[in-house]
């Protein structure tokens, strides 16, 4: 059997629901089992009374701030009280997540300094506005040197955000450069993030209610994470009252193949969870659909009707994906 490419190793570890042409990659060991991620939640973090809500609130990720979050003039305390709550707070099922500031704001390298300082790390590094390849070399070089300097040998859960026309036209640079920085720094990477209101700033676009300012560039984010095996993490929303256009914009969202949206109050998080879950009818459908494939393959039948509907190979890819992500969202029972 042919070694794993350089690619392929690096989607073993990060990538558990890989395609199948990127699967025969996989042959060195099994890819760790799929985290979803399908809501992703804000906590400023600097405050400590939100922070301790979190393992009461069910979500998938929590993201502590040290970004754009908590004011400039409370980064300080931002970092001081991370460093302590990674260390106190149970997170139960929740993945714990820290965004640090832009490699740009040149505040980064004190957020690492604080993350590292706990005892209990974080599962993952999320890295906003990530305009350009050197930007991110900088980052993994920062990252290194901080890890050095500590005992432990950790591997963070990397998660990049676009937030410009740059970093939208960057990506696939930005992404290949990241794989091959793999082998040699404290991360792998396991999404990609659309950062929706800087986004619009820089592009001067306004927010509309329907989003549809924003399409190309969702389509393109997704896309591109797609092509690299990775998870796709949809713009968030604000209006957290409207529950209503919340549960439209994140239907529309797993539709379009992002995996799971970004969320900034708790209001949000089982909307956000059960759209981006397969109902229960659909996961009978792709199961019930998946068997008479294999049915109609043995007599010989590429193409059949099932439940009304011409079916062949794409369907049965579908039905596989709804099938894997039920399959590893069931633990937290937030599909019910
Ligand atoms: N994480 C955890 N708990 C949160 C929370 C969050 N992001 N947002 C609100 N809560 C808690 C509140 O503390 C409150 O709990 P309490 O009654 O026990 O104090 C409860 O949920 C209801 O909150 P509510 O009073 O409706 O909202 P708020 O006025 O406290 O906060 C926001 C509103 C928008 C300021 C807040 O949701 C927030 O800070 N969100 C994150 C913002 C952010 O990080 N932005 C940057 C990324 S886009
Ligand atoms: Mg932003």
């Amino acid at each position: 059997m042919a070694a794993p490419t350089k690619l392929g190793r690096v989607l073993c570890r990060t990538l558990p629901r890989v395609s199948s042409s990127l699967r025969s990659y996989c042959t060195a060991q099994e890819p760790p089992p799929y985290r979803p991620r399908r809501a992703l939640m804000y906590v400023p973090g600097n405050d400590e009374r939100k922070i301790l809500k979190i393992p009461t609130l069910d979500v998938d990720c929590a993201v502590l701030d040290c970004e754009d979050g908590v004011a400039a003039n409370k980064k300080d305390e931002a970092r001081a009280n991370i460093t302590r709550m990674l260390d106190e707070v149970d997170f139960g099922r929740t993945e714990c997540v820290v965004r640090v500031n832009s490699v740009d704001s040149e505040l980064a390298d004190d957020d690492l300094l604080a993350i590292l300082r706990a005892k209990n790390l974080p599962s993952g590094i999320m890295l906003p506005k990530v305009d350009s390849v050197e930007e991110l070399q900088q980052f993994a070089a920062n990252l290194n040197a901080a890890v050095a300097e500590i005992e432990a040998n950790p591997i963070f859960n990397l998660i990049t955000m676009v937030e410009s026309a740059r970093g939208l036209m960057n990506l696939q640079a930005i992404l290949e450069e990241a794989f091959n920085l793999v082998d040699m720094s404290p991360f792998r990477l396991a999404a990609v993030t659309f950062g929706s209101d800087d986004f619009c700033a820089d592009i001067g676009a306004s927010r509309t209610s329907d989003a549809k300012e924003l399409m190309y560039a969702r389509q393109k984010v997704v896309v591109t994470a797609k092509a690299f095996g990775l998870q796709a993490i949809d713009l968030v929303s604000i209006d957290f009252k409207d529950t209503e256009s919340l549960r439209r914009q994140s239907e529309e969202g797993a539709k379009m193949g992002f995996t799971g949206k970004q969320v900034i109050h708790p209001l949000q998080v089982p909307i956000v969870q059960q759209a981006f879950s397969p109902s229960p009818e659909r996961v009978v459908w792709a199961r019930g659909l998946i068997q008479a494939f294999q049915q109609h393959q043995q007599e010989g039948k590429g193409a059949f009707v099932y439940e009304g509907k011409m079916i062949d190979k794409p369907s049965l890819l579908q039905a596989q994906n709804v099938v894997q992500l039920a399959e590893a969202v069931e633990p937290s029972g937030s599909q019910q």
